[in-house]
């Protein structure tokens, strides 16, 4: 019998020695101005202990050896908190979160840490046609579907089984139109703390009649703390020729479009800030970063994007098997959710979720986001990390 592990405020000894920051002065503490003054700690698992729907939920933490914790609520599969070492060995909470489901639920259309779909991203005018068939879904960004509908699986409660200290299972059965789409699909999401610090998000999924899946995870990091600041210094390189550019609602066009010259060009390392106010009808389109980028080839033990904190020297680097990635820059943030570390203002995090290409279903010349009965949806990412000194 596998027994769920409750966080239970058990504080690594890694973050017991932060003690030192702990006497800091309180206007140092009110500040959370810079890496050094967050201190990093899962959220009590109090605030996530509740009944929805005749579900129960709670919070579960992941640790590996090297005392990387990883902190997952079943409530929308959602990563709360994920500590790991700076370049000083101070440990830093690197995902921008809430203390509460409450806190979840009100701040819904953020979609903060969480496991996203049916279809993640966004669906043209919340139609589509399969097999002849036209689906109607609900349109809740504007004139489209944006990661799933009304009550996406952000906000479902899934069923979880701590498999081991590294390891949560996730499971979920969305049923046959249930926001509009065809077939029961069963789902299971695995997150695995690896002793490489890299945290793996596996996903599986099979369907009752042909269906459309796009899967992903919807976390926002802070490479020098959640609460820390801008994420502009941030240094990032994307392993991406193309991208795929967007209308002023943020449906492709349906061009792949190369990169080379565009504020869009992350194939060598440059900040996120350093070209996000060019004058550019894309940047416009997104409110700054927006956007799906088209991976070249490549193995999945090749690092696809890189992302420095440059205050905290942490790396994250990540390995993926879907074509493209969403490129978030944090521009819909405007401070108003009271986070685990303060305000989530404009741009104080990021979120790059891996993905098949937006409005998929509509575009007969991206990848395919079919799945039909017999065959098995799989797909992985990894988040590792690491120092640079
Ligand atoms: C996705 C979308 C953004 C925005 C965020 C949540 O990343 O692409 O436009 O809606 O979710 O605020």
């Amino acid at each position: 019998m596998y027994k769920s592990i409750k966080n239970a405020a058990v504080l690594s000894a890694a973050i017991l020695s932060l003690g030192a920051c702990n006497q800091a002065s309180k206007s140092n503490q009110q500040k959370m101005t810079d890496s050094t003054s967050q201190q990093a700690k899962i959220p009590d698992s109090s605030g996530f202990e509740k009944n929805i729907d005749g579900k129960q939920t709670h919070l579960y933490t992941l640790k590996n050896k090297n005392g990387v914790e990883a902190a997952i609520t079943n409530f929308g599969g959602r990563l709360v908190s994920l500590l790991v070492p700076d370049k000083n060995g101070k440990i830093v909470d690197v995902v921008q979160g809430l203390s509460s489901i409450d806190g979840y639920k009100k701040a819904g259309s953020s979609y903060f840490g969480a496991l996203i779909g049916r279809y993640g991203n966004r669906i043209a005018k919340g139609k589509f046609t399969l097999e002849g068939k036209e689906y109607t879904l609900f349109k809740n960004n504007g004139p489209n579907t944006l990661h799933g509908g009304k009550v996406g699986y952000d906000e479902v409660v899934w069923d979880a089984k701590q498999i081991d200290s590294t390891t949560l299972q996730l499971t979920y059965l969305s049923k046959d139109m249930e926001e509009g789409f065809p077939g029961n699909l069963t789902i299971k999401v695995i997150y695995h703390l690896g002793d490489d610090n890299g945290l793996n998000i596996s996903y599986e999924a099979t369907t009752d009649k042909t269906t459309v899946v796009n899967l992903t995870n919807h976390a926002y990091y802070n490479l020098n703390g959640a609460g820390s600041g801008t994420i502009l210094n941030h240094s990032l390189q994307i392993l991406a020729d193309n991208y795929t550019p967007v209308d002023s609602t943020l449906i492709p066009t349906g061009k792949i479009e190369p990169v080379k010259g565009t504020p869009f060009d992350y194939t060598k390392p440059a900040t996120i800030g350093s070209r996000i106010g060019d004058a550019n009808e894309q940047l416009k389109n997104g409110k700054g970063y927006d956007h799906n980028f088209v991976f070249n080839k490549h193995a999945d033990t090749t690092a696809v994007v890189k992302v420095v904190g440059d205050k905290s020297g942490i790396e994250m680097d990540i390995y993926t098997e879907e074509p493209g990635i969403q490129f978030y820059s944090g521009n819909f943030m405007q401070g108003t959710n009271t986070m685990k570390y303060g305000k989530d203002d404009f741009r104080t995090a990021f979120a790059l979720e891996t993905q098949h290409f937006p409005d998929s279903p509509n575009q007969p010349n991206f990848p395919s986001t079919v799945l039909k009965p017999g065959q098995v949806y799989k797909t992985s990412t990894e988040y590792k990390f690491s120092v640079v000194k």
